[in-house]
């Protein structure tokens, strides 16, 4: 088991991605911790972690509240003895145009998918950090690294998650703590399926740029993620690991 007995905080772990970190995180010998603002999501991730036979703690958590994700991180060690790996999966899409883009919309946005994911780092790190280990995981997107129209506010804030993620792990490194992201490509989640229901034929063209030419199941993508937080990626810090069936290798399309 690559992560036995280890302690791993989750942001948006209610669902998607974040939740098939917790399950195949738990399936590699985890205990999680659990932070949403969607509690019967939140209870769901928990119960399955249960029927894999490990423990799960949860809570209420808003990544753009300012103490909520460091009182995620007290609960794992409270509760679970520790915090060895962090993922901070809680994310938001977008959709304006960039002409047409709100204050509102855009700041709504960087709360989450910035502020969010950096706070939680950090609240993460501080505690690893003073321990002398551990390993955390940025969710950020294919879409931080390629411009995309319509995706203004989006793409902007996951070129931030690599940044952010460069930044801590040279200041950590030093403590035993690595940072890493990771660059889903499309991915069969609530949030890709939202944008579905809105538009089925754009989401079908979208596939269609995939060199695989389908979707990442959540579960391709969460193998990633207990590679970054397991001691086979002890050497890794600072890299960003897209898992994109071959989207970001593309040159232009035909
Ligand atoms: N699905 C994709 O195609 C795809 C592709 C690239 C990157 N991503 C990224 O993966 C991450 C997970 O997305 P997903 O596809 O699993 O979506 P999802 O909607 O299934 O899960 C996102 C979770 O984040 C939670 N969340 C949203 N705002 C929050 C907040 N303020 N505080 C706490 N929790 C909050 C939601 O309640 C939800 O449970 C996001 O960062 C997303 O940008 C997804």
């Amino acid at each position: 088991m690559r992560l036995a007995n280890r302690v791993i905080g989750i942001t948006g772990g209610a669902s998607g991605i974040g939740r098939a970190c917790a399950l195949a995180a738990a399936a590699e010998g985890a205990d999680l911790a659990l932070g949403d603002i969607d509690a019967d999501g939140l209870e769901e991730t928990a119960a399955k972690i249960e029927g894999i036979g490990r423990r799960a703690v949860t809570r209420i958590v808003d990544v753009t509240a300012d103490d909520d994700q460091e009182a995620l991180v007290e609960l794992a060690v409270s509760e679970l003895g520790g915090l060895d790996g962090w993922v901070g999966s809680a994310g938001t899409g977008s959709g304006q145009f960039a002409l047409e883009h709100t204050r509102e919309e855009w700041r709504r946005v960087m709360d989450v998918n910035v502020e969010g994911v950096f706070f939680g780092a950090q609240a993460a790190a501080r505690h690893m950090v003073a321990t002398g280990s551990g390993s955390i995981v940025n969710v950020a997107s294919m879409y931080g690294q390629r411009a995309v129209k319509q995706r203004a506010a989006y793409c902007t804030s996951k070129a931030s998650v690599v940044m952010l993620t460069q930044v801590m792990a040279l200041e950590v490194a030093e403590h035993g703590v690595r940072v890493n992201a990771l660059a889903p490509g499309y991915t069969d989640t609530p949030l890709f399926n939202a944008g579905k229901e809105r538009d089925s034929v754009e989401m079908d063209r979208l596939i269609a740029h995939v060199p695989f030419k389908r979707l990442a199941v959540p579960e391709e993508i969460a193998g990633a993620a207990v590679f970054l937080l397991s001691d086979e990626a002890g050497f890794v810090t600072g890299h960003i690991l897209t898992v994109d069936g071959g989207w970001v290798a593309h040159g232009p399309r035909e």
